[in-house]
């Protein structure tokens, strides 16, 4: 019997996600397709379903996230084979096509974001890294961003490194990914987080953690980064209060640059450069850093325990009847941990 493909499809801003067939996606160009084994979800996600951000048309399938092993592989991919088992950023939320959402069993991907994922890894804990990678890699080393080294092929020693790198909400899906990309990059990490998730950020490679709602933070940050030459900051949470905590660090250092994963607020001082992270940048703009990062650089990170899915997968249930739970779940708020769907 032919396959077929459930999706979870966006009707109406506000609705329901509604469950009902979807054509397979061909694979295009640079392009895979995937028979997903777990979807993780995003802020993004339930931003698109219950507020319309960014706007684009429906009916729609959303999601960025999946894990799952390779169906097909298009037009000039030779770095992919059918039958791999990867993990891969989805990019409908660019290209509004149903093909490109992960809110399926069958999505397709482009293969420069995509890494082949270690045979003894779940594919509920990959899932939880593609969006979340592809925003701080974005965020740390792209020109335009904090333009840190790329991590090589072997680790630089990261403990005692003089270049510091803050990362403002360590235990977030993008600041775990964060922590780990610098480190793996040869920086050291000076993070925040609640006290309860110390030790996730310590346990990915974070030298220091500061806890982010001490009324004390803005100095006790300086004062640990003066120690440093300071490399930049990639605010992965980028609220108002939490932009202008990391630019008055960074004004007390002298200034600098933060990455930021939301828009700009008006209020930063002059001495202090940001610019907000477009995440899927990595896969259309800078192909080549998206090439370096999942195709050069995961696979064997992801092997050696350089890289460790984090945060922590939540499965909420099995099945695309229940992406709508999980994208109400994360909606709602997480801690330390990515909300999964394995289908
Ligand atoms: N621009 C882009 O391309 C792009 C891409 C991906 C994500 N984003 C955006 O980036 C943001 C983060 O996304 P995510 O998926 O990483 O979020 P997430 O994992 O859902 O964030 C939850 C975490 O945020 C932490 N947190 C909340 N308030 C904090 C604060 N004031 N200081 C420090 N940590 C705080 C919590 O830490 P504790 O529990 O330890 O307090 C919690 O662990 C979202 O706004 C998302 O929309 C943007």
């Amino acid at each position: 019997m032919a396959p077929t493909n459930q999706a979870a499809w966006l009707k109406e801003v506000n609705q329901k996600l509604e469950i009902r067939p979807s054509e397979i996606g061909k694979p295009g160009k640079d392009e895979i397709l995937v028979r997903n084994h777990a979807i993780a979800m995003n802020p993004i996600d339930w931003m698109q379903q219950y507020g319309a951000y960014p706007p684009g048309p429906l009916p729609r399938i959303l999601g960025n996230d999946i894990a799952g092993e390779i169906v097909e592989v298009g037009e000039g991919v030779t770095q992919f084979k059918k039958g791999q088992r990867i993990l891969g950023h989805c990019t409908a939320l660019n290209t509004d096509e149903p093909k490109h959402g992960s809110f399926q069993e069958y999505s397709v991907a482009p293969a420069f974001g995509c890494a082949e994922i270690p045979d003894n890894m779940k594919y509920e804990d990959a899932c939880v890294l593609p969006l979340a990678i592809s925003t701080a890699a974005l965020g740390l080393f792209h020109k335009d961003q904090l333009g840190l080294d790329l991590p090589g092929a072997e680790q630089k020693g990261s403990l005692g490194s003089s270049e510091a790198v803050l990362v403002w909400g360590g235990s977030s899906s993008v600041g775990t990914a964060a922590i780990q990309l610098a480190v793996a990059a040869g920086y050291t990490v000076l993070t925040t987080s609640s006290p309860r998730n110390f030790s996730l950020c310590k346990s990915l490679g974070a030298s220091e953690v500061f806890d982010h709602s001490s009324l004390s933070i803005v100095g006790d940050l300086t004062e640990a980064l003066q120690k440093y030459e300071f490399a930049g900051a990639l605010d992965a949470i980028s609220t108002r209060d939490t932009q202008l905590n990391v630019a008055q660090v960074l004004a007390q250092l002298g200034g600098g640059k933060i990455a930021l994963t939301l828009p700009a607020t008006q209020e930063i001082p002059a001495t202090v450069n940001v610019n907000m992270i477009i995440a899927v940048f990595i896969l259309t703009q800078d192909k080549a850093l998206g090439k370096a990062i999942y195709n050069d650089f995961l696979p064997d990170a992801l092997k050696s325990g350089r890289i460790k899915p984090a945060p922590t997968a939540d499965v909420v249930g099995h099945g695309v009847e229940h992406i709508q739970a999980a994208v109400d779940k994360l909606k709602a708020g997480v801690s330390g941990s990515k909300i999964v769907v394995t289908l």
